[in-house]
Formats: structure tokens, C-alpha cells, sequence
């Protein structure tokens, strides 16, 4: 039921023409991956290489990296649901437009409606910056925050970006840290 609409969603986004310089050079919209029934939803920046070729995102090596974080919370892709503010991939992994995110941004708004989760994790500035303004991620990083919108409520949780830690151990620890203490406060 929540798939189907999701589905639906994917067709209104390719219907009304979203970031249709991004939409010709990519492969396909990667709408997103895991379980649409989950308490928690994790938001990407935008698709890079790998996922815009298997339609998934996170399936890189930032993606191996985030399954790791997962398993060490306990929790498979299968308990949550993934997915990015941007939904093509951008041209040679260049960072999202502020345009782009801001085209997008309605889009993932109705997908987190659709979804509903108790908690929303952001990995990197770009998508923490969407829902927290005056985000400032190296103090901000794994502190909740309420937030609402519309009528919806729940709790935003600020992350580094994966990619980030795979060039930094002590980023890897601190991501890793972070991770598994959401998902106690989750539980
Ligand atoms: N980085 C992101 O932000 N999203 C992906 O889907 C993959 C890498």
C-alpha cells in the first residue's frame, strides 16, 4: 500500500518533468530502497554512479560503509528505508544544486507523508541542512531535533555523510557511535 504509493510518486516525479537536465543524463530515477513500513528513514545527498546504474541508492562504497553502520546497530536495510534529497545522479558526482535540492525537497517531503517514520537520520550537510537550517554538523552530529511539517512531526537526527568517514577513521567511529545510539533512542 505504502510501495504503491511510493510507485505512484516515482511516476509523478518523472511526469512533471523534475530537474530534467539531471533526468536526461542519468540513468533513472532512484527513488529509493528498504522497507516503507520502517520507523526510520535515512536521507542521502543525491544517487552517484553505482546507484544510478542499479536504480538503488547507497550501493557504492559509502553504501558498504552504511551497511556496516547498520549492522553494527543491529538492523538490516530491510528495517529502514533509504533514500536521497536529489533522485538523479548528478554529472560526474558533482554536489547538488541548491535548485536541484529545492525542486526535490516537496517530493521528499510527500515521501516522508507516505512513510511516516518516528525518526529521520540526514547523512551530510547537504540533507541535514534542509531540515536544520542553522545545522553546524560537527557539533550538531547525532543530537535529535524535533521538527515538523505540516502537521507532521518527528524526531531529525543529524549524521555525517558515510563517504565522509571512509577517508577518516575517527569519523568512521564517531558515525558508527552516533548510528548506534539512534537506534537505541529508536527502540
Ligand atoms: N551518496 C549519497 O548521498 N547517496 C547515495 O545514494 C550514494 C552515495
Amino acid at each position: 500500500m505504502k510501495q504503491q504509493q511510493l510507485d505512484d510518486l516515482a511516476q509523478e516525479i518523472i511526469a512533471n518533468n523534475v530537474c530534467p537536465e539531471l533526468a536526461t543524463q542519468a540513468t533513472q530515477l532512484v527513488m529509493g530502497d528498504g522497507n516503507p513500513n520502517a520507523d526510520i528513514v535515512l536521507i542521502g545527498e543525491a544517487p552517484g554512479k553505482n546507484e544510478d546504474l542499479q536504480g538503488k541508492p547507497f550501493v557504492g562504497a559509502a553504501g558498504k560503509f552504511l551497511d556496516e553502520m547498520l549492522r553494527q546497530a543491529g538492523l538490516a536495510r530491510s528495517d529502514v528505508y533509504i533514500t536521497n534529497i536529489v533522485k538523479y545522479r548528478p554529472p560526474n558526482n558533482r554536489d547538488p544544486l541548491p535548485a536541484e535540492k529545492q525542486e526535490f525537497w516537496p517530493y521528499l517531503l510527500r515521501q516522508l507523508e507516505i512513510i511516516d517514520p518516528k525518526f529521520v537520520i540526514t547523512l551530510g550537510r547537504h540533507s541535514g541542512g534542509y531540515f536544520i537550517p542553522d545545522l553546524h554538523i560537527s557539533h550538531d552530529h547525532g543530537h535529535p531535533r524535533r521538527v515538523a511539517y505540516h502537521g507532521q512531526e518527528f524526531m531529525v537526527v543529524p549524521l555525517y555523510h558515510p563517504a565522509a568517514a571512509l577517508y577518516n577513521g575517527g569519523m568512521r567511529q564517531t558515525l558508527i557511535d552516533d548510528f548506534i545510539a539512534t537506534a537505541q533512542l529508536v527502540r
